[in-house]
C-alpha cells in the first residue's frame, strides 16, 4: 500500500452515483483510495464522522475584480477566493473581459496571470468576446485560447453601454467557430434591443426607482434571447451554456433541444433560487438588489427549483461581483445606472445545500452534481475535478449539517459590506476545505496562502458531456 499523506475517515461521502460512509486516502494531492482503509499509515487523519464529504465546489460563474458599469469591486482575487474556499468552493471559472483592440489571447493571459498571483483556489477563465470589428481576428483568437487549455467563451446579448453587446451575426459566427474547434459558448441571454429600449423608455417617463427594474426587463426579454440562442445552437451544433437563468419559462424552452441530444446547458444562480422582486421596495433597499437578469417572482423561484430537481437546469453559479453598499449607493439616482451584480461566491454551496437538501429534500447526489460535478463535466475539468474517485484531485469539502450560520455581511468573508441575504440564517456549513490534499480552511480559518491556486487546463470530452444530467 502506498504511504498516504492524509486520511479523511468515516464521513458520509457523496461519490459518483452513491452516498456511503467511507474513508478517503490522499497521496500527493490526489485521491488514492476510497472505501474502507483498515490501516493507519497516514501522516495525518481527519475525523469526518457526522460530516458530509463532497467534492470541492466548482463555481461556474464568478467575476473577481471586474470593472463593470462604472465600478470595480474593492475585493481582490485573494480575499474573494478565500471567502469562496470558506464557503466550500475549490475551483472557480471566471471571465476575462476583452478590451477593444485586444486579442482574446492577451485578455485571457492577463487574467490567468492575475489569478496565478493571488487566487487561493484553482481556477480557469473564459474570455468575454466584445470586439467584433475584425471577425477573422476573433476566430483566430478563439483557436489561440483553446490551445492554451481554455475552451470556453463568453458572449453578451446585452450591455450596449458597456461595449459588450454582440449582434446576432457575431453570436452566430462565434457559435459556429466554437463548434468547429470543440469549444463551448457561454451566453448572457437577454434581448438587448428590447431590454435596453424598455429601460430607456422607463427613464424617459421618470420611472427611475428600483421597482421598475423587473418591469423594464420582464421574463420575455430573457425568453426571447434564449429562444434565439437555441435556434443558433441547433443550426450550428455548438456546445452552448446559458448563464444565470431566472425565468420560469426558460428551462422549458431549452428542454426540447436537450431532449433531442443537443449539447445545451443551463445555469441558475443562488439568488434566483432564494430572492424575489419584493426586494425592490422600498427604494432605499431596492438599490442593493439590482442584478441582471432581474430577480423575479415567487413562481419563478419554485419553477427553477423544479428544473434543478428534474435535470432541466444543470448547475448553480454565484455570478459573484462583490460591489459594496457605497458603490451601489453612488449610482442610486436612476435604477439603470446602479452597478448590477451580487456578492455570492461564499454562500453558493451552503445556501444550495440548505434550500435544496434541507428544505426541499434534494438528494445529496443531485446537490453535488449542481454545485460541482456538472460544471466540471461541461467545462472540461472532469474527472480531475468534481468527483471523489481515485486519481482525481483531492479537493474535498466537509459539511457540518448541524452548524447554523447567519448570512449577514458581518458573518461572511467576502470583500464587501453587502449581503443580499441579510437577516437569513441557514443550517449546514463547511467545517473544512481541502485543496489538492492541503487543508486550506478549518472552521472558517484560512490556512493557505495567496497564489496557491493553480490554473487548470481544460479539454471538453464528448462522452463526459453526454453524461451531464
Ligand atoms: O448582474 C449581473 N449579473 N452582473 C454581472 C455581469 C453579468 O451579467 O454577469
Ligand atoms: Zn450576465
Ligand atoms: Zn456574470
Amino acid at each position: 500500500m502506498p504511504k498516504l499523506d492524509l486520511i479523511v475517515r468515516g464521513g458520509l461521502v457523496v461519490g459518483p452515483g452513491w452516498t456511503a460512509e467511507a474513508d478517503i486516502g490522499i497521496s500527493d494531492g490526489k485521491i488514492a483510495q476510497v472505501g474502507y482503509i483498515p490501516y493507519n499509515s497516514a501522516e495525518k487523519t481527519v475525523n469526518a464522522k457526522g460530516k458530509i464529504v463532497i467534492p470541492g465546489g466548482i463555481d461556474p460563474h464568478t467575476h473577481y475584480e471586474l470593472y463593470f458599469m462604472g465600478a470595480k469591486p474593492r475585493e481582490t482575487w485573494d480575499v474573494g477566493t478565500i471567502a469562496s474556499a470558506i464557503g466550500g468552493t475549490t475551483t472557480t471559472i471566471d471571465f476575462a473581459p476583452q478590451e477593444k483592440g485586444e486579442t482574446l489571447l492577451n485578455a485571457t493571459m492577463k487574467q490567468l496571470d492575475r489569478a496565478s498571483q493571488l487566487s487561493v483556489i484553482d481556477f480557469t477563465t473564459k474570455p468575454i468576446i466584445s470586439d467584433f470589428s475584425d471577425t477573422e481576428r476573433v476566430m483566430r483568437g478563439m483557436k489561440d485560447t483553446m490551445d492554451l487549455g481554455v475552451p470556453g467563451f463568453k458572449v453578451f446579448m446585452i450591455y450596449r453601454h458597456q461595449g459588450w453587446m454582440a449582434d446576432d451575426w457575431s453570436l452566430f459566427q462565434v457559435m459556429r467557430r466554437a463548434r468547429e474547434l470543440g469549444g463551448i459558448v457561454t451566453i448572457h441571454a437577454e434581448n438587448g434591443f428590447i431590454g435596453e429600449g424598455l429601460q430607456e423608455e422607463f427613464v424617459r417617463m421618470g420611472k427611475i426607482e428600483p421597482r421598475y427594474h423587473g418591469e423594464a426587463k420582464p421574463n420575455m426579454v430573457e425568453n426571447l434571447a434564449i429562444t434565439l440562442v437555441m435556434s443558433i445552437a441547433e443550426i450550428t451544433g455548438a456546445r452552448t451554456y446559458i448563464v444565470h437563468q431566472s425565468t420560469r419559462e426558460g428551462p422549458d424552452i431549452v428542454a426540447p433541444y436537450r431532449n433531442r441530444g443537443l449539447p445545451v446547458f443551463l445555469e441558475t444562480c443562488t439568488h434566483y433560487l432564494v430572492l424575489t422582486d419584493e426586494t425592490f421596495d422600498p427604494p432605499e433597499r431596492g438599490i442593493y438588489y439590482m442584478c441582471s437578469p432581474p430577480l423575479r417572482k415567487k413562481e419563478d423561484v419554485e419553477a427553477l427549483w423544479q428544473a434543478l430537481f428534474t435535470g432541466k437546469i444543470q448547475t448553480v453559479g454565484s455570478d459573484h461581483v462583490a460591489f459594496t453598499k457605497a458603490q451601489k449607493e453612488e449610482f442610486a439616482g436612476v435604477f439603470t445606472k446602479i452597478p448590477n451584480g451580487f456578492p455570492g461566491s461564499e454562500v453558493r454551496v451552503p445556501l444550495t445545500y440548505y434550500e435544496g437538501v434541507v428544505r426541499r429534500g434534494m438528494s445529496l447526489n443531485r446537490f453535488v452534481e449542481v454545485v460541482s460535478t456538472n460544471a466540471a463535466k461541461i467545462f472540461g475539468l472532469y474527472p480531475r475535478k468534481g468527483v471523489i474517485a481515485p486519481g482525481s484531485d483531492a479537493d474535498l469539502v466537509l459539511i457540518d449539517p448541524d452548524k447554523e450560520h447567519s448570512l449577514d455581511a458581518k458573518d461572511l468573508h467576502m470583500g464587501t459590506d453587502l449581503s443580499v441575504y441579510e437577516g437569513m440564517k441557514i443550517k449546514g456549513w463547511p467545517s473544512m476545505t481541502i485543496l489538492r490534499g492541503d487543508i486550506i480552511v478549518e472552521d472558517e480559518e484560512f490556512h493557505g496562502r495567496p497564489g496557491m491556486g493553480r490554473f487548470v487546463k481544460a479539454t471538453i470530452n464528448e462522452h463526459v458531456l453526454q453524461s451531464v444530467r
